[in-house]
């Protein structure tokens, strides 16, 4: 008799246990962001992402696969159905449509590479090499060409060997571009210098772009030393720049350009750059550079490719390497050369009346230039008679003047 108690006592304790336990289990499992054991440590920076509800402004959106577990997306597939749920219980209104595809899709980030340059870093002798590569999209045809005869030539630039690239999405609106891939083709036969991926070249794929060229550059240019990243748009003074590397050990982190520190998400949902509160909460971004132009070294950008696996893309390509940035605890550069917001242009007065072009001597990059301007920018700079030593030379600066009697009513010539 005792002992039918003693085992029904210890029945009940064992029942009691093994419920305990379930309920536990079920409790963890209903606990979104918990779902995988590697999640734990970053739970709260899942919570963060999906519900800006966090206080610490620099914690980061990790992605919910582990990284390794990589595949190839098919362009407009749809994953995550769990991201997918949680999202669509969210009230809608807050979200315009184009977030809530982005958030549908971001989990989506490897995409097949279309065209490459495996030889693009290759050595020849022991020199080192500064890869330019630039972000341009299928169309901007002129502008890629005004870099190739301009500023981004290849070839020897004081002690560094140049070498350029072009960083191509497929183009979102073909109808305006029949025959592009043929015409694209072309292009990389001739020049030798396209990467195109398989996703839609868009502004918020932008981060797409910078992921896939991080893991290019790990893949195909770990030899090379240092790497510019830029806009089509810009113009750079790769001699400032060779100077500027002249004393760096490419062994070493580098990462310098217009660095923005405390910038704040934008909320107003008429902006380009909106980020709704529901994917960055309330705080500040992390320090990060001006997307216009920036340079690293390559041994900084392998570790950046590293770090990008364990972020959550978000849709601000520079914002989204600060979090890199952050992640590898790396403080950014800042330096006057960079002048990536294109506020100092060539000249403040409509219709570029004046261009002093020591002005733009001593600068690095500038942003936001059209073609003509460009083309002007690097032919004044490297103009033989330009001589900036000259006293003076900055009160007479350089006008525009119509040639009146030439045939072409367009043709400008430089006034000395
Ligand atoms: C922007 O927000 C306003 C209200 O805050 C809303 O009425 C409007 O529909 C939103 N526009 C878009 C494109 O989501
Ligand atoms: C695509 O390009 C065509 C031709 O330039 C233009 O008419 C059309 O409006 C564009 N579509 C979109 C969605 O921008
Ligand atoms: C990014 O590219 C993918 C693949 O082409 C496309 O499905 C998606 O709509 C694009 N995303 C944005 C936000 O443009």
């Amino acid at each position: 008799m005792r002992l039918r108690r003693k085992g029904d006592l210890l029945c009940t304790f064992l029942l009691l246990t093994t419920f305990g336990i379930l309920l536990y289990i079920q409790m963890r499992s209903d606990t979104p962001w918990l779902d995988k054991p590697e999640q734990r440590r970053q739970a709260g920076t899942e919570r963060y992402a999906l519900l800006g509800s966090t206080k610490t402004a620099t914690r980061l959106a990790l992605t919910s696969s582990s990284p390794g577990s990589e595949r190839v997306c098919q362009p407009g597939q749809q994953l995550d159905t769990a991201r997918e749920q949680r999202l669509t219980s969210a009230p809608s209104n807050l979200l315009p449509w184009n977030y809530r595809q982005y958030l549908w899709q971001k989990d989506c980030r490897e995409f097949r590479q279309i065209i490459n340059q495996e030889n693009k870093c290759r050595k020849v002798r022991g020199e080192q090499l500064l890869l330019i590569s630039i972000k341009s999209r299928v169309e901007e045809f002129e502008r890629r060409e005004v870099a190739r005869k301009t500023w981004a030539r290849e070839g020897e630039v004081r002690h560094l060997q140049v070498r350029r690239l072009f960083l191509l999405g497929i183009p979102a609106n073909q109808s305006s571009l029949a025959s592009w891939s043929r015409l694209l083709e072309q292009e990389s036969q001739t020049y030798q210098d396209i990467l195109l991926w398989d996703f839609q070249d868009t502004f918020f794929n932008l981060t797409l772009k910078e992921i896939h060229f991080l893991k290019w550059l790990d893949q195909f240019c770990s030899s090379a030393e240092f790497v510019f990243k830029g806009d089509d748009d810009v113009f750079v003074n790769v001699e400032n720049i060779a100077d500027f590397l002249a004393d760096a050990d490419p062994k070493d982190d580098l990462f310098v350009g217009h660095i923005i520190y405390q910038a704040l998400p934008i909320r107003s949902n008429k902006s380009k750059y909106f980020i709704p509160e529901m994917m960055y909460g309330p705080g500040v971004y992390p320090v990060y550079a001006g997307g216009g132009g920036f340079l690293m070294s390559v041994h900084t950008a392998r570790r950046l490719y590293q770090a990008s696996k364990e972020v959550d893309l978000f849709p601000i390509d520079d914002v989204f390497l600060g979090m890199c940035l952050l992640r590898i605890g790396l403080e950014p550069l800042t330096h006057e050369g960079f002048r990536t917001f294109g506020i100092v242009r060539p000249s403040a007065a409509p219709h570029m009346q004046t261009f002093d072009p020591c002005f733009y001597k001593e600068l690095m990059v500038v942003h936001s230039l059209k073609v003509p301007e460009i083309w002007l920018m690097w032919s004044l700079l490297h103009d033989p008679k330009l001589d900036c030593a000259r006293k003076g030379s900055m009160k007479r600066p350089f006008r525009w003047r119509v040639k009146r009697k030439s045939p072409s009513p367009s043709v400008w010539t430089l006034k000395h």
